[in-house]
């Protein structure tokens, strides 16, 4: 029924590279074109070096560029002569100005609307991909009807629920796709539509249809609940290094009770990604627009919570180390966000290196993924400016250049080190030789396990000093004066 309809995605990013390879895997008969403003990228996306990381998206690019997947920088001229339009760019934090902060900034989104109002001459069905705040399809109706063609633009709100790392499976069998549109014959006529190009893949059953309002809410509210777990246990593990309870032995205690559930209960030294963060703030920050304060209070409290976990962390392992890093070597294992993928945003990473560098500390840095160039950038660009290309003004003092240095695997990193920081779960972090690692070291050596992913017991037995989040503490960490809490 499809046969002829061509889609166009605007960014091909994280979210529009990996969603449109798959929609051109499971539909043969739909022509898709994934096309973005940067030129390297697009470069990259037809290259044999894809711009991100993630596990099988290699195969299925592959199999579909050049047949019916396009890369392209022709946005324009691709826009006008597609049936479906998906906007998938980027929606960060603002910066400055009115809800500085905390609002989503939809700069990018609303130039992205006014190009395809511009360039339209059939009528288009426009699907908000990016994460929104709620409301933003009516502004966008107003923006595409502005110089009204007779052309009818049908909105509709299909956020995106895939998680970095894991990108190609839940794209291949998701929990559900969520079709939010207006509850007129044409905006049904329009959902119907989106509906059939899911439909050639994902059972009818966990294809859910909502109004706008409530599909472009649920993404924000599935994002809230998902940090709130985190942040919920990491509050845990705090209470649990104070008593002595094990954080892992709660959180299984709590997850075998089946209205919790198991999933997403490990504590670690915080979230991180482009997203949970970012969209929390944009809840909180309509929350307060509509007057509801104790609503946004209670969100807000799992940034904070987030926050204070990282900084909990970085004050343990100084307080362990006798209360200084000052010209110690500390060896930081992972900077992604979380394990195989190579992005760096928001990653907890850049919290516990600033944290560690301010405390004068000399870090070796080391990630199967992220590039020396990233790192250095990450570490020296503002809070909330990674996305913002046009603030990339780099400070780059010399202090950065004399403190960090970037290496090529965990070994070199650690050596003469007097401390590990884990950062990310990295399965090859868990299967290092450590008895090499601790005779490299300088004594006494600490082990601090962001991630509670190494055996502590094997690493206390060559010994380590160890600390791992929500553990009974090692009576040497424990027995310090100024422990952090
Ligand atoms: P990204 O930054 O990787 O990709 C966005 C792309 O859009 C960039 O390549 C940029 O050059 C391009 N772009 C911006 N303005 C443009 C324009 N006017 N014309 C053409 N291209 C333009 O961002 P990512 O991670 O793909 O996220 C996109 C949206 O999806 C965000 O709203 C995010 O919140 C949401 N999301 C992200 C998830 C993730 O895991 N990264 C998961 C679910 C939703």
């Amino acid at each position: 029924a499809n046969m002829g309809v061509k889609i166009c995605c605007i960014g091909a990013g994280y979210v529009g590279g990996p969603t449109m390879a798959m929609i051109a895997l499971k539909c043969p008969d739909i022509e898709v074109n994934v096309v973005d403003i940067s030129k390297p990228r697009i470069a990259a996306w037809n290259s044999d070096e894809l711009p991100i990381y993630e596990p099988g998206l290699d195969e299925v690019v592959k199999q579909c560029r050049g047949k019916n997947l396009f890369f392209s920088t022709e946005v324009e001229r691709l826009v006008a002569e597609a049936d479906i339009v998906f906007v998938s760019v980027n929606t960060p934090t603002k910066t400055s100005g009115l809800g500085a902060g905390k609002a989503a900034d939809l700069t990018y989104w609303e130039s992205a609307a006014r190009m395809i109002a511009d360039v339209s001459k059939s009528d288009k069905i426009v699907v908000e991909k990016s994460t929104v705040p709620v409301k933003t399809a009516e502004a966008i109706e107003k923006i595409l009807t502005h110089n009204n063609k007779g052309i009818n633009f049908q909105i509709l709100s299909n956020p995106e629920f895939l998680a970095e790392g894991t990108a190609i499976e839940d794209l291949q069998k998701p929990d559900r796709v969520l079709i939010g549109g207006r509850e007129t014959p044409e905006g049904q006529k329009a959902v119907a539509a989106l509906k059939a190009v899911y439909a050639h893949w994902v059972p009818e059953e966990n294809i859910l249809t909502t109004n706008l309002w409530s599909a472009e809410l649920s993404k924000l509210a599935a994002n809230a609940f998902l940090a709130q777990r985190i942040s919920s246990i990491n509050a845990m593990s705090a209470l649990c290094e104070a008593t002595g309870a094990d954080v892992s032995e709660v959180a299984y205690a709590v997850g075998k009770d089946s209205r919790i559930g198991p999933k997403f209960l490990n504590a670690s030294v915080g979230f991180g990604g482009s997203c949970f963060q970012k969209d929390i703030l944009n809840l909180v920050y309509i929350c307060e627009c509509n007057g509801l304060m104790e609503v946004a209070n209670y969100w807000k409290q799992v940034v904070q919570i987030n926050d204070y976990q990282k900084t909990r962390f970085v004050r343990r392992v100084v307080s362990s180390m006798f209360n200084t890093v000052s010209g110690k070597k500390v060896a930081i294992l992972g900077f992604a966000f979380k394990k195989d993928t190579g992005d760096t945003r928001e990653t907890p990473a850049i919290d516990v290196c600033h944290g560690l560098l301010g405390d004068k500390a000399l870090l070796s840095i080391y990630d199967p993924q992220v590039t020396e160039d990233q790192i250095k950038r990450d570490l020296s660009m503002n809070k909330f400016d990674w996305d913002h290309p046009q603030h990339l003004q780099l400070q780059n003092p010399t202090s950065l250049t004399q403190q960090v240095s970037v290496v090529v695997d965990a070994y070199e990193a650690t050596k003469g080190a007097h401390g590990i920081c884990v950062i990310t779960e990295w399965d090859e972090f868990k299967n290092l030789d450590y008895q090499k690692i601790y005779d490299n070291m300088v004594k006494p050596a600490f082990i601090f396990d962001g991630r509670n992913v190494l055996n502590m017991e094997e690493l206390r037995k060559i010994g380590f000093i160890t600390y791992s989040i929500g553990k009974p503490l090692d009576p040497w960490v424990k027995d310090l004066p100024a422990a952090a809490n």
